[in-house]
């Protein structure tokens, strides 16, 4: 059982109105997505609730969605099945992809929506880095968005109240995230999520879970990402922004 597995179920109150349809979502992509060939291979490998997944498949290609919770990979293939979406779903962890697809299976990967912050340290996150390079063709993509971490790590432990309701499934959420940054960039830190669903005739309904990550600077990412063999092609990092998209090729 993963923390994001307690998540699941509450995760749209968690994603901004743009992720929510799984076309917008693609087209938010769509630099990346001029890259491939009709009908390319993809993978997305922190499927989450599976809206990216299900957008990539309405563009025709050949999607696979993993994540490593099974209650997320239960929601993409809900999704999958109302959308009427040809998406193959599978729980794996990222370290555990190779043995389950073989080399160069596909044409671009995606790890987006702050996955990667998850994996445990330098050491897993070479190791996830290094999953997703071997199933990648030679000359396909991995798209990769990230929090900008000296950001964060700059703003120090914090609590983040949102100043509006969010609306999903005809509820209304307050979303808390509090931030326990430690002090030094290689020890785990924390993020505490609390939704709160509230309603004037009922009781309030508060769902939290607390998520390790391990956050890292870009310029650690761009080495680790040489390391295992994949070459930056586009990136939107700028140091004074909340949120950057890398595109990186495999050499
Ligand atoms: C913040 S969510 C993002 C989900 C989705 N990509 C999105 O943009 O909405 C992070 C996802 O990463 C998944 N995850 C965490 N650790 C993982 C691992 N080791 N292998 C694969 N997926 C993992 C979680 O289960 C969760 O679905």
């Amino acid at each position: 059982m993963t923390a994001y597995d307690a998540l699941a179920e509450v995760y749209e109150w968690l994603i901004s109105d743009a992720k929510l349809a799984p076309a917008e979502f693609a087209a938010s992509f769509d630099d990346a997505l001029r890259l491939l060939p009709p009908g390319a291979h993809v993978l997305d490998c922190s499927c989450g609730t599976g809206q990216l997944a299900v957008g990539l498949a309405g563009l025709g290609m050949q999607v696979v969605a993993t994540d490593a919770s099974e209650a997320m990979v239960r929601r993409t293939a809900k999704l999958s099945e109302e959308f009427g979406a040809a998406v193959r779903t599978l729980r794996a962890g990222w370290e555990e992809l190779p043995g389950h697809f073989d080399d160069s299976t596909f044409d671009m990967v995606f790890c987006v929506g702050n996955s990667l912050h998850h994996a445990a340290g330098a050491k897993g996150r070479v190791a996830a880095l290094e999953s997703m390079a071997r199933l990648l063709r030679p000359g396909g993509h991995l798209v990769l968005t990230s929090r900008t971490w000296e950001l964060v790590r700059a703003r120090g432990s914090r609590l983040d109240i949102g100043d509006r309701l969010v609306r999903r499934n005809g509820r209304a959420a307050v979303v808390v995230y509090r931030w326990e940054i430690a002090p030094t960039w290689a020890e785990e830190h924390h993020i505490e999520i609390a939704i709160a669903q509230v309603d004037a005739a009922g009781p309030v309904l508060v769902r939290s879970e607390l998520l390790s990550c391990w956050p890292y600077r870009y310029e650690e990412l761009e080495a680790e990402l040489r390391r295992v063999g994949l070459r930056t092609e586009l990136s939107t990092f700028d140091p004074e922004a909340e949120n950057y998209t890398v595109v990186a090729s495999k050499v």
